[in-house]
């Protein structure tokens, strides 16, 4: 194809679909300026010549149709594409695209010699995709949990910031006990509770517990590769985890018990992403989002060793019923209200009592996973 045809095939890839262009040499020869003429505000049939697309070229390569977009240009497209589809951070989710594609880290994107145009082309098809409220997590096929990097996509819930602060305050709890400890994750998804506690507080037992047919193999895939990277192996088990005998040979062993259960009320809009993407057993906690966490706390009550902790992540609505329901068991002490770092009430930690403490029922309120 010849440069101006293949260079106005990108930019009509790039959405500019109005918009006649041409392609003028400038008189450097490495620079050549893409010039795209939009109808005049005035409605009339005007034209106006826009200068926004700077293609660099490599003339010095011997095959024809080395021409490459820079990555800044293509970026500044990809924004204007995202940001009219509704993605609230286009530019940085353009940026980690085009690394994606481009397979750098995304603070190098500025040194790469830019897209050729196979690039361009998975580029664009990202950039549709996302457009279409397609999670971005699915389309770099990984998502960030505290130090690691977890494989994601369809059937898995995508790890959120949020319930790394469940994760942190779950690990400093590890942290201060004696050896041989044995952490629970319930509802474990992708791992990345489960898997953060391997990584960050070895010589500890992990035990991830999932139900979701469609979840565990990335739960086993994630545990595969973080076992091969050096991390100590965590127990995978399939189990239904409002099952009154779940985990039955670990009755009064348990030292710290994590659980981001689905807890969304089931008639509450989310965002596109989550409606069309994450599982909906993931997301939803029946009627009013309490379906999970209520057999939770029953059976953490049973799990937990005499001074063992419980962490559980809720709706923003729960910040009181939450707590409230961990006093009523009766087998709770030290019950904890935690906001996220936006203030939002967001997980409730309490101490296992050990007899004498049953029955105290006091809640204290803290800000992140301190
Ligand atoms: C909100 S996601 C949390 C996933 C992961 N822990 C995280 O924080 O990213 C809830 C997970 O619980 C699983 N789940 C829902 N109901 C369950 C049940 N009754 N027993 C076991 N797992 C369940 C879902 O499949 C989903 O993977």
């Amino acid at each position: 194809m010849a440069s101006a045809d293949r260079l106005a095939s990108w930019s009509a890839r790039a959405r500019v679909s109005t918009s006649t262009w041409s392609l003028t040499r400038s008189s450097q020869p490495t620079r050549n300026l893409l010039t795209h003429r939009r109808p005049c505000t005035d409605g009339a049939t005007r034209f106006a010549d826009v200068h926004d697309y700077v293609v660099t070229g490599f003339p010095e390569h011997p095959t024809e149709g080395t021409e490459r977009v820079r990555p800044s240009v293509a970026v500044a497209a990809a924004t204007r594409t995202l940001a009219s589809a509704g993605v609230a951070s286009a530019r940085a989710e353009a940026e980690q695209l085009a690394a994606h594609v481009l397979g750098l880290p995304r603070g190098r994107l500025a040194l790469a010699d830019g897209f050729t145009a196979d690039q361009l082309d998975r580029f664009d098809a990202l950039v549709d995709r996302r457009s279409a409220r397609e999670p971005l997590q699915h389309l770099l096929g990984v998502a960030p949990f505290r130090y690691l990097e977890l494989a994601v996509g369809p059937g898995v819930f995508v790890p959120r910031p949020e319930t790394e602060l469940l994760a942190g305050w779950g690990i400093e709890q590890g942290r201060r006990l004696p050896g041989g400890r044995t952490v629970v994750d319930l509802c474990s998804g992708s791992g990345a509770i489960a898997l953060s506690v391997a990584h960050e507080l070895p010589g500890v037992r992990v035990v991830a517990v999932e139900r979701s047919p469609a979840a565990l193999p990335w739960l086993r895939r994630n545990a595969a590769a973080r076992a091969a990277a050096g991390d100590p192996p965590v127990e995978v088990v399939e189990a239904d985890v409002t099952d009154p005998g779940l985990l039955d040979g670990l009755t009064g062993r348990v030292d710290v018990l994590l659980c981001n259960p689905p807890y969304v009320p089931q008639r509450v809009v989310v965002p596109e992403e989550v409606a069309h993407h994450d599982p909906g057993e993931a997301v939803f906690g029946g009627p009013d989002g309490l379906a999970v966490i209520r057999p939770v706390i029953h059976r953490a009550g049973a799990l937990l060793r005499p001074g063992g902790v419980l962490g559980i992540e809720h709706d923003d609505t729960h910040g009181v019923v939450v707590p409230e329901l961990l006093a009523a068991d009766g087998r709770f002490t030290q019950i904890t209200a935690h906001r996220d770092l936006a203030g939002r009430p967001r997980f409730a930690t309490a101490v296992r009592s050990v007899g004498a403490d049953h029955g105290v029922a006091a809640v204290t309120w803290q800000t992140g996973s301190s």
